[in-house]
This record gives C-alpha cells, sequence and structure tokens, in this order.
C-alpha cells in the first residue's frame, strides 16, 4: 500500500488539531492557576507549541489544494450535497487559519509569546493590549467550539460515505487504492 503525501498531510493536521483541541479544553475548562499553578501554564504552554505548527501546514495545504487537482467527489452524490461537502472543507481551511492566528493574537496581547514546538517563537506581532485580548480571546473560545463540531460533522460526513453510501471517499484518504 502506497501513502500519498497529501494523505500524510491530512492525518497529521487531523492529530495535532485533535490533541490541540483536546489540551485547550483541558486548560480551558478544568485547569485553574489558584488550584493547578504552574501545571496550567505548562498545559498552556503544550497547546501552544503544538497549535502553532498549523499555521506552516495549513499554508503548505492551500498551496497543494492550488496546485493539484482536486479530488472528484461520487456522481452518487446529489448536486445540493457536493455543494455542502465544498462548504464544509472551505469552513475547516477557514477554521485552521483563524483558529491558530486568534490563538497567536490572544497569547500576544496577554503579554506572553506564541512559540512553535518548543523550538522558536513566532516574531511578535502586537504588544500586550488588553482591548484587543478583550477581543480576541472569547473570539478564539468561540471559534474553537464552532471547529469541534464542524470536526464531528466532518468525521461523520466521512463515516457515512463508507458505510451507508459505500464510497471510495474515506477510503481515497487512507490508501492509493479507489
Ligand atoms: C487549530 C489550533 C487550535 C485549536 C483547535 C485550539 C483550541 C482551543 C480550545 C478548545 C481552547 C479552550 C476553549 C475553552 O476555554 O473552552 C483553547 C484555549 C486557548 N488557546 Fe487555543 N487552539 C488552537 C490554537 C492556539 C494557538 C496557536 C494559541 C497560541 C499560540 C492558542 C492559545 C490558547 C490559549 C492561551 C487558550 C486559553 C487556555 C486557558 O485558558 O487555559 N491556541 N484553544
Amino acid at each position: 500500500m502506497r501513502i500519498k503525501r497529501i494523505q500524510v498531510l491530512h492525518w497529521l493536521m487531523a492529530i495535532i488539531f485533535i490533541a490541540a483541541w483536546i489540551i485547550g479544553f483541558y486548560s480551558g475548562n478544568f485547569l485553574s492557576y489558584e488550584a493547578d499553578g504552574s501545571f496550567k501554564g505548562d498545559v498552556i504552554k503544550l497547546h501552544k507549541n503544538i497549535a502553532t505548527t498549523l499555521i506552516f501546514l495549513i499554508v503548505i495545504r492551500i498551496f497543494w489544494r492550488y496546485t493539484h487537482p482536486v479530488p472528484k467527489l461520487p456522481d452518487t452524490m446529489s448536486p445540493l450535497m457536493q455543494k455542502l461537502a465544498h462548504l464544509g472543507h472551505l469552513a475547516l481551511y477557514f477554521m485552521l487559519l483563524a483558529l491558530p492566528i486568534t490563538g497567536c493574537l490572544f497569547s500576544w496581547s496577554a503579554g506572553h509569546p506564541a512559540p512553535v514546538l518548543y523550538l522558536f517563537e513566532i516574531p511578535r506581532m502586537v504588544q500586550a493590549n488588553p482591548e484587543l485580548l478583550a477581543i480576541v480571546k472569547p473570539l478564539h473560545i468561540y471559534l474553537s467550539w464552532a471547529a469541534g463540531l464542524l470536526l464531528i460533522g466532518h468525521v461523520l460526513a466521512a463515516l457515512k460515505h463508507h458505510f451507508i453510501d459505500r464510497d471510495h471517499v474515506l477510503k481515497s484518504m487512507i490508501s492509493s487504492d479507489k
């Protein structure tokens, strides 16, 4: 079985996205500085160090999208379902850009860095700014919830293709065989 580069990119981004989501959710909803002290700081750091990588990966993904033919959706899908699938994918691309961007703005405006894989930091584009923080913090949190729902929809759609419609859509993201 030959694995295509786009499949590696897809599953790598999926793993990072889900890990970032779970860690962010855990820190935001189950940890507090009062009760957990520096452990909360370490968990947020882990969230950021993982999630910032998506900025680089989504740029590669968008470049790939415009330099390679788009896989055809099955003819058995109605034009409406094809349109919905297309809109869903656009929304996912949007989220994969908007979440890391609002996350970085959230960190910077709170006076913290945006580190990548514990190796380097993304250069600060804004200084500590409470007014901006009051906007980007809730924005990041609401977007993360919307993205979580979108991801669940994406997974359910993939499972429907595989188990109900029995077409090649999920298989095409797992193996190179149709
Ligand atoms: C696709 C990427 C990302 C996803 C899926 C994501 C997801 C989340 C989620 C689910 C939360 C918890 C929301 C809640 O309180 O209910 C959160 C919080 C947070 N995120 Fe992100 N995030 C991403 C990228 C980033 C980036 C790149 C940064 C900064 C460099 C960042 C910084 C933060 C911070 C500081 C919090 C608050 C944590 C806390 O209050 O304990 N996020 N994120």
